[in-house]
C-alpha cells in the first residue's frame, strides 16, 4: 500500500506551445516528468527536451540566475525558471503552467522577441559619458554615492520587471521599468557628464510619467530590485535638472581626490 505522506515522484508540466509555422494561436499540452526535491523548472525543460519532444524550445543559457535568458510565466508569474524549484510550483494536482513572458510577440513556445524591450534599453544610453579630464589612476566615489545606486547595477536584463508591467501591455514605447533602472543608474553616477540630458528625455512622453506605479515590476524582479523607487526619484530629479546638472559639474571637480564619508 503507498504511504499518504510519500512526495509524487513526477509531476505535470503543462507548457503553451505555438509554432508559427504550423499554428493557428497557441495551445497547451502537458508531459510528465520526474520529480526530486532537486529539480528545477528549468531541469523539467531540459527533461522534456532531450528525452521527449526536441521540439520544444525555449531560452536558457548560465543556470545560475546570472544570464537573464530564462525569464518565463510560471503559473501567473514573471520567473527565472533555473532558480525557481519545481515543487514549490506544483498544484494539488502536481501541475504546473508553464507560458512566454506576457505582452511580447510569441516567436516559438517560450521564446518572445524583445526587440522593444532593447530599443529602449538603448534609448536611455545605459553607458557611463565620462567627463573629458579622466583621473590618471582612478575616480574616487564616496560610499554614500555608491549606496544611492540601491544595488540597481546588479540588475541581469531579464525581462521579468518589464513584461509584468502593464503600461507595456499599451505600448512599447514605453521607457520601462528595466529600462529607467539603467537611467537612475547613470544619472545618480557622480563620473557622468549628462545627467540633465537624459532627465530631459525621461521627463519626455513615454518617459517615467507613463508608469502608473503598478508595481509589478518590484514583484517580478529576482534580483529584488526596485524600478519604482528609481522612477520616483528620476521624476523628482526631473524637475531640478539644472541644478543637477550644475551640481554635477562642481562634483567633478573633485573626482580624482580622496572623498570623506558623510557620517
Ligand atoms: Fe510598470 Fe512598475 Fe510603473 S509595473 S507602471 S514600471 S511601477
Ligand atoms: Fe541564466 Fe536562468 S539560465 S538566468
Amino acid at each position: 500500500m503507498p504511504d499518504s505522506n510519500q512526495q509524487p515522484t513526477t509531476a505535470i508540466v503543462r507548457i503553451q506551445r505555438f509554432n508559427p509555422d504550423v499554428d493557428k494561436k497557441p495551445h497547451m499540452q502537458d508531459f510528465t516528468v520526474p520529480l526530486t526535491p532537486g529539480t528545477t523548472i528549468l531541469d523539467a525543460l531540459h527533461q522534456i527536451k532531450t528525452e521527449q519532444d526536441g521540439s520544444l524550445t525555449f531560452r536558457r543559457s548560465c543556470r545560475h540566475a546570472i544570464c537573464g535568458s530564462c525569464a518565463m510565466n510560471v503559473n501567473g508569474r514573471n520567473v527565472l525558471v533555473c532558480k525557481t524549484p519545481l515543487a514549490r510550483e506544483l498544484d494539488k494536482q502536481g501541475c504546473v503552467t508553464i507560458k512566454p513572458l506576457p505582452y511580447l510577440p510569441i516567436i516559438k513556445d517560450l521564446v518572445v522577441d524583445r526587440s522593444s524591450f532593447w530599443e529602449q534599453y538603448l534609448r536611455v544610453k545605459p553607458w557611463l559619458i565620462p567627463p573629458d579630464n579622466v583621473p590618471e589612476k582612478e575616480f574616487r566615489v564616496s560610499p554614500e554615492e555608491v549606496e544611492a545606486l540601491h544595488n540597481a547595477e546588479t540588475c541581469i536584463m531579464c525581462g521579468a520587471c518589464y513584461s509584468s508591467c502593464q503600461v507595456i501591455a499599451m505600448t512599447k514605447h514605453y521607457v520601462g521599468p528595466h529600462a529607467a533602472l539603467k537611467a537612475f543608474l547613470r544619472v545618480l553616477d557622480p563620473r557622468d557628464t549628462a545627467p540633465a540630458e537624459r532627465l530631459a528625455d525621461l521627463a519626455g512622453g513615454d518617459g517615467v510619467y507613463r508608469c502608473h506605479t503598478i508595481f509589478n515590476c518590484i514583484d517580478a524582479c529576482p534580483k529584488n530590485l526596485n524600478p519604482t523607487q528609481a522612477i520616483e526619484t528620476l521624476r523628482k530629479l526631473a524637475q531640478k535638472r539644472q541644478a543637477m546638472e550644475e551640481a554635477r559639474q562642481e562634483r567633478q571637480k573633485t573626482l580624482a581626490l580622496p572623498v570623506k564619508s558623510e557620517e
